[in-house]
């Protein structure tokens, strides 16, 4: 009975881990990811995304053209300062600062962990060369298409006052980063 007893509190405490330790991922910001991300051999997806506009996701915020924007939609705060459009354009605003590395960066808007999801347990090259386990500890990937449009469209649909249309192709075509065929 006891030996029992003492599985289940083992059993239970594992599960609890596993569930703590998942929410537990920080955001590291892009510069850790550039560390590795950044050569041409593989495939310098820094570079892509500084040329991207989510680089620039936060600092289009801060202009005259989206305060009036915001003024327009009654809010009362600057466009930078509001809630109703960080939520699109950065990750991590509302600083819940326990899962914010200290090298995070919000004003670098919609960057690799916004979509490939907080890197503090996937970072380190020993899981990163192993794609399971980077999957098993963090790492956000989509399997096709179809994947990768439902993921974008959570920001780019007509809540957003700038909302001009999707379409999938032209605009992943934009952004795409892959590693170049070997
Ligand atoms: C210590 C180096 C290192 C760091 C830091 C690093 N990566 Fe990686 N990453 C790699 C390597 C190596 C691969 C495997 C590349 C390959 O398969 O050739 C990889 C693969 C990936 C993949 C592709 C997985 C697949 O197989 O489809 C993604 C996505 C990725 N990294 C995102 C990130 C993000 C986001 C960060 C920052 C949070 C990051 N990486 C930080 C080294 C690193
Ligand atoms: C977290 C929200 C968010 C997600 C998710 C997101 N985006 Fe964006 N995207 C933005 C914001 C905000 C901008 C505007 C940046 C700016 O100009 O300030 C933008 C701009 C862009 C642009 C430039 C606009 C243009 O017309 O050329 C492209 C291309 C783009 N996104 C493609 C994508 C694709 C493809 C995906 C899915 C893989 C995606 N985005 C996912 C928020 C997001
Ligand atoms: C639902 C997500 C979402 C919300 C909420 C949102 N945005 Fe955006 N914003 C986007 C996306 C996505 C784009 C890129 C436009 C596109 O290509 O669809 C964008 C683009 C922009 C741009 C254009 C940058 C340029 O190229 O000039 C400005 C300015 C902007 N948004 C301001 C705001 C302001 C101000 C608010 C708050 C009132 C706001 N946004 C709320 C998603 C959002
Ligand atoms: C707007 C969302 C978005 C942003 C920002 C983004 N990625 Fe990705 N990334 C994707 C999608 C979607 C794919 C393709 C599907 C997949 O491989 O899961 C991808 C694929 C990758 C791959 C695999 C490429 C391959 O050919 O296998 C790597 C490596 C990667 N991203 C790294 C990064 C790094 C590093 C950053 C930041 C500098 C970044 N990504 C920023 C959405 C994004």
């Amino acid at each position: 009975m006891k030996i029992l007893r003492m599985l289940i509190v083992m059993l239970v405490c594992s599960v609890l881990f596993n569930v703590i330790g998942q929410a537990e991922n920080k955001y590291v910001g892009v510069k850790a990811c550039a560390m590795c991300h950044k050569t041409e051999k593989q495939g310098n997806q820094l570079a892509i995304w500084q040329k991207s506009k989510h680089a620039e996701a936060y600092k289009s915020l801060t202009t005259v053209k989206a305060d009036s924007i915001a003024k327009a939609r009654g809010l009362t705060k600057s466009a930078s300062e509001s809630p109703e459009c960080l939520k699109c354009h950065v990750i991590g605003y509302d600083g819940s600062a326990d899962l914010l590395d200290k090298n995070y960066d919000y004003k670098d808007g919609v960057q690799c962990e916004t979509c490939h999801g907080a890197g503090s347990g996937y970072k380190t090259l020993a899981i990163m060369k192993d794609k399971a386990k980077s999957v098993a500890a963090g790492l956000q990937l989509y399997k096709d298409d179809a994947e990768i449009e439902k993921f974008c469209v959570t920001c780019h649909n007509d809540k957003s006052p700038m909302y001009k249309g999707f379409k999938i192709k032209e605009m992943w075509g934009k952004i795409k980063h892959p590693k170049p065929k070997t």
